[in-house]
């Protein structure tokens, strides 16, 4: 069969990478790519949202089924227009369609939908600037620090977190009056700030049976100790040490079933990932965020610690026999470390030359915002390549990406060198 995988990131090289070992699989193409998914697959140089050229992609090549990488073609309705097109509407898509791709495209929908089924998040109100005062009213009820969310998707950049209740007025009145974050912040959440530990969790679901995945942390700021700006991720981890049996069986109970309850109870037929942002406070998980797609850098440490085809699971997502397949995940320790361009997430420079990807043995490379340039491969993006490494405890999996790093050169190339401090 051949596969057509939408994306061009770390997380869809580690797709086609997995997919690629699958002796099922055909031809894997992937649009649109990059270096690294080049020498595994065919790239196909057009954007995912662009669905005319999507459709002429999957019928031009023979493809039977898509999966989509980023959140982008999902909220725009990938899946829906196959569905509505007599050509396409057999070959499935893994990913939901525009209705459950709301949990993650609208903040204010995924806590309503938390609320209505019972899933622990943190206490909430949304506004918009026609009741602006009562907003300012609700942040006066609240303890610092305050959390607001631009309702829409804000590349990441849509959470305010602040410590003094006039900034986060000031801030409130930004983004629904003056439309800090555009038309994303016509309505945005306030929340209670949640304590504890962050990791995230990952759920395969054919709308009525489910798997979940290994469970990572993300590493979000650029500077070390976690400080500095929110970046996409510059690393992870998986498993998580302090998501122990008991805690996941506690996130299985309060959080997944009633999520997947919930969704086939409000109608809503989701065939995809689910990724759940939890916190972790004293062993009681709380949801700070859906979203409706694999993380990028988690997806560089979950899928390789997952030893058996993913394609099997994927033909159970879309034949909807789920719960008639198995999967194999191996016990080591995965680490992954995202080399940046300097700069980022501010302005950075494209376009660099990388040398010394073919020496390294330990690890495997990830690329992300990567290209091929007259035969060379160069920078293409801000984060530029995961660097994946396994081992029987964190330090090990960690030296070895550090190790592989040390042979990897870019102009300007920056890296996090404390990925797991709070770990290990
Ligand atoms: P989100 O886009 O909702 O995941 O928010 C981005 C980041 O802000 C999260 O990964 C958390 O680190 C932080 N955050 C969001 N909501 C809360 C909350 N209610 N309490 C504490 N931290 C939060
Ligand atoms: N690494 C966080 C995300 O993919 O949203």
């Amino acid at each position: 069969m051949n596969i057509l995988i939408l994306g061009s990131g770390g997380r869809e090289h580690a797709f086609a990478l997995k997919l690629s070992q699958s002796n099922k699989i055909n031809q894997l193409f992937v649009a649109p790519g990059n270096a690294g998914t080049h020498q595994i697959a065919k790239n196909i140089a057009i954007d995912p949202t662009d669905f005319i050229a999507v459709k002429e992609t999957v019928l031009g090549n023979d493809i039977k089924m898509v999966v989509v990488g980023p959140e982008a073609p999902l909220v725009a309705g990938v899946h829906d227009f196959f569905l509505a097109d007599n050509d396409l509407k057999n070959i499935p898509v893994i990913g939901p369609k525009k209705d459950g791709a709301l949990l993650e495209g609208s903040k204010d929908f995924s806590k309503q939908f938390m609320q209505k089924h019972g899933v622990p998040t943190a206490r909430y109100q949304s506004f918009t600037k026609e009741n602006l005062q009562e907003g300012f009213a609700f942040l006066e009820t609240l303890a610092p620090p305050f959390v607001l969310k631009a309702d829409g998707l804000a590349g990441g950049k849509g959470v305010l977190i602040l410590n003094s209740l006039q900034e986060a007025k000031i801030e409130l009145e930004e983004m629904v009056s003056n439309k800090k974050f555009g038309e994303a912040s016509t309505t945005v959440v306030i929340e209670e700030f949640l304590k504890g530990i962050e990791l995230s969790v990952f759920v395969l679901t054919d709308g009525k049976n489910y798997k979940i995945l290994p469970s990572a942390k993300d590493y979000k700021r650029i500077g070390e100790g976690d400080t500095g700006l929110n970046t996409g991720g510059m690393g992870a981890i998986s498993p998580v040490p302090f998501a122990d049996d008991a805690f996941l069986d506690k996130v299985e109970e309060l959080v997944v079933k009633p999520t997947i309850s919930g969704l086939q109870k409000d109608g809503i037929d989701y065939r995809g990932f689910i990724f759940i942002g939890l916190m972790n406070d004293n062993g009681n998980p709380s949801v700070v965020e859906y979203n409706v797609r694999m993380g990028d850098p988690e997806t560089e440490v979950v899928l390789p610690r997952i030893a058996s085809d993913l394609f099997d699971l994927f033909e159970g997502v879309a034949h909807q026999n789920l719960d008639q397949k198995s999967f194999q995940v191996t016990p080591k320790t995965a680490t992954t470390i995202m080399l940046v361009a300097g700069g980022y997430p501010e302005a950075y420079e494209k376009h660099k030359e990388i040398t010394g990807i073919e020496n390294v043995t330990e690890s495997t490379v990830f690329h992300a915002g990567t290209t091929t340039k007259e035969n060379k491969v160069v920078s293409n993006g801000g984060r530029v390549m995961a660097v994946t490494s396994f081992g029987d405890t964190i330090e090990e999996a960690l030296k070895k990406s550090y190790k592989s790093i040390d042979l990897i050169h870019f102009d300007k190339m920056n890296y996090r060198k404390d990925i797991g401090f709070d770990l290990t």
